[in-house]
């Protein structure tokens, strides 16, 4: 039976690809996406989901747009890498897929107590829709199957040297998402930096043939130009399919049990996620932390999804 899940994101090069993968893969079954504001303000970001929806066919999926800044802090979008569109690279056409008027929390809450087994959400950008459901709607909580999120790091971080993206961004309403005794799975920058995206990845999308295929290859061609910038890595790591990949599959995503906890006062490490892989203080144990990946199996689910919507589209033209 595929798991019921909702993808909340902001959507971003990699939210892109992990929308698809969730839209195609059988093993699990997308039952919304939430939009939140991140990698670009909110405006952007629920765009970005309506204009990846048009391109991969993905139309009986309900978007739903929530929260337009983090719960204390100030917004402060990534446009150095993922461009002022928040989706740089190709050109979209004029969306056909719209929004539902709820509230992303809203239809969060709806979802999880009228469906008829519990859900498991995919938050794929900064938790604030996630700590909000769970602040204003606790009844919910024994309804959620998991979470599986894509956020902080065992390492270093990567908004800060200490910070991961998603958590610096509202590492309050990461705090209330750890301390919310739901079962928590992180995958962090220290696995999804092992998802690189190579130019042999990047042959694979375009061999497809189809424009979607074609439209991924510029996704992703984008993304490597703002991390070689960036980071001068030469490949960037496509982080959250990794969680969606870890629902599918848990033979692609190993993890370990670790008590996570969000540093929120550091002067110069706030946002950071300490991770106690190896128990070396008295804190219990709250989620499991992503430690290995089998990219092969990960690039193959990917490359499926994408074949499979890219093929639902028809082969279009691929200039
Ligand atoms: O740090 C990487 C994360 O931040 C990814 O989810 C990316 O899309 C951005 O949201
Ligand atoms: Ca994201």
């Amino acid at each position: 039976m595929p798991v019921p899940i909702i993808i909340d994101c902001d959507p971003g090069h990699d939210d892109a690809l992990a929308i698809m993968l969730a839209a195609a893969d059988p093993a699990v079954d997308l039952l919304a996406i939430t939009t939140v504001a991140g990698n670009q303000t909110l405006e952007k970001t629920t765009l970005n989901a309506r204009r990846v929806c048009t391109v991969a066919g993905i139309t009986d999926v309900p978007i739903a747009a929530g929260c337009a800044r983090p719960l204390l802090q100030p917004l402060a979008v990534a446009a150095d890498v993922h461009g002022e569109s928040g989706l740089d690279g190709p050109e979209f056409p004029e969306p056909t897929v719209g929004v539902v008027p709820e509230h992303a929390v809203e239809l969060l809450h709806r979802i999880i107590t009228e469906h008829p087994e519990p859900v498991t959400l995919v938050p794929t950008g900064p938790l604030t829709n996630i700590a909000l459901l769970l602040t204003r709607y606790p009844d919910c909580a024994p309804r959620i199957r998991e979470i599986v999120l894509m956020g902080g790091s065992t390492e270093r971080g990567n908004r800060t040297p200490a910070a991961e993206f998603n958590i610096f961004t509202d590492p309050e309403a990461a705090d209330i998402v750890f301390r919310a005794g739901v079962p928590v799975t992180m995958c962090g920058l220290n696995v999804t930096h092992q998802a690189l995206a190579t130019p042999e990845i990047l042959a694979r999308f375009e061999a497809l043939g189809t424009e979607l295929g074609h439209i991924c290859a510029e996704l992703l061609g984008f993304f490597a130009s703002t991390y070689r910038t960036l980071w001068g890595m030469p490949h960037p790591p496509l982080h959250d399919p990794v969680a969606v990949a870890r629902v599918i599959d848990p033979a692609i995503v190993g993890c370990a049990d670790a008590n996570v906890t969000v540093e929120l006062h550091g002067t110069y490490t706030r946002g950071a996620t300490v991770v106690d892989l190896h128990r070396y203080v008295d804190r219990p144990v709250n989620a499991q932390v992503a430690v290995t990946l089998d990219a092969d199996l990960f690039w193959n689910r990917v490359l499926t999804a994408v074949t499979v919507l890219g093929e639902r589209r028809g082969r279009g033209p691929v200039e």
